[in-house]
């Protein structure tokens, strides 16, 4: 793979394009190339919050040489409407259609994120609105994190796990659901057990009953782990997914059983506030079993503060290994190549 023109989906890539990215990250990280991207701009449109996200990125094109833009709805600029068909004669007086592709026109590549709007699973499992945006551009295009995918955040993944010499076979690796006071997207959660099962490792979803991830989800998971040598399985016991863990990475995200319904939802959810990954959790672990989280986490209502400042967190390398892979996709999309 010499170039990369879009970077929407870890499947989209063979395990030696992924591997080939790792090794030029690691490069980067030592062994700076800061004349790579010069005079290349990289645009930014962010639909909702960021902090890594955000920061990882500029900082990633400044380390290159290059130079980055930010637009998001908080700013000075029009309001942005985002429904397809609509009258506009409400408070917007932009539309998407027109902004995506002159923001994107001013950059060599476009940089978007765009959540799930959380009200029907069919369209977020889609990503319907991501690749409707995607449509209107021409230049090379990074997922930043859309309705059901977040790759970005999935390779610094890989690269934490690689740089920890957690294993590949034979890795255990657990995603677990954990308590939320508000319904989460599903992003992060698909795309961590994709990747896990892409890794080649033993993957467990560990979830309240009604927090299930859907079947198209598993589904895939399930055809790469079989792709790559590993397993992919759920479960609601705690101890037994635990068992032998290598890794816990927690998330939240909305109840499937209430996809949209916001009350049930809460109701659901609120009879779990006990999901709070703590140490007694890790017992029937590996001794060094890490802990993980993409961030933002909110302390005691995720996880215990024990957990998080005590030597199993890694969630500040994860974020760290951000901007390092970001480099890489960046390199390979407009620079010299892998
Ligand atoms: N993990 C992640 O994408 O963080 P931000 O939402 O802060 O960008």
């Amino acid at each position: 793979m010499s170039e990369i023109k879009r970077f929407d989906d870890l499947a989209d890539f063979s395990t030696e394009e992924i591997s080939a990215l790792l090794a030029l990250s690691n490069r980067l990280e030592r062994h700076p190339e800061p004349e790579a991207l010069k005079g290349k701009v990289l645009s930014l449109l962010f639909l909702n919050p960021s902090l890594r996200t955000l920061a990882s990125f500029q900082a990633s094109m400044t380390r290159l040489g290059g130079g980055a833009f930010v637009i998001s709805p908080e700013m000075s600029i029009h309001g942005l409407e985002t429904r397809p068909g609509i009258v506009m004669d409400g408070a917007a007086a932009e539309h998407v259609r027109e902004a995506v592709p002159v923001i994107a026109s001013y950059g060599d590549a476009l940089g978007l994120r765009a959540f799930a709007e959380g009200r029907n699973l069919t369209e977020d499992l889609e990503d319907r609105e991501y690749r409707g945006l995607a449509e209107l551009v021409s230049t090379p295009l990074i997922n930043m994190e859309s309705a059901i995918n977040h790759p970005c955040q999935s390779l610094a993944d890989w690269k934490t796990m690689d740089d920890l010499d957690i294993p590949v076979s034979a890795g255990k690796f657990v995603l677990s659901w954990a308590y939320h006071p508000l319904a989460l997207p599903l992003a992060v959660p698909a795309a961590t057990i994709q990747m896990a099962a892409m890794r080649g490792m033993d993957v467990t979803v560990l979830r309240p009953g009604g927090f299930e991830l859907p079947d198209v989800v598993m589904n895939k998971a399930r055809r790469l782990a079989e792709r790559f040598g590993g397993s992919v399985q759920e479960t609601d016991n705690r101890s037994e997914a635990l068992d032998g863990a290598h890794v816990v990475y927690a998330k939240s995200w909305s109840s499937t059983r209430h996809y949209g319904d916001k009350h049930s939802d809460y109701q659901l959810r609120n009879q779990h506030e006990d999901w709070c990954v703590d140490e007694p959790w890790f017992q029937p672990a590996e001794t060094n079993c890490r802990f993980m989280h993409c961030l933002p986490v909110r302390r005691n209502v995720v996880v215990s503060e024990a957990v998080l400042d005590g030597p199993r967190s890694v969630v500040v390398a994860e974020a760290r290994n951000r901007m390092w892979v970001q480099m890489a996709v960046l390199y390979a999309m407009l620079g010299p190549g892998l």
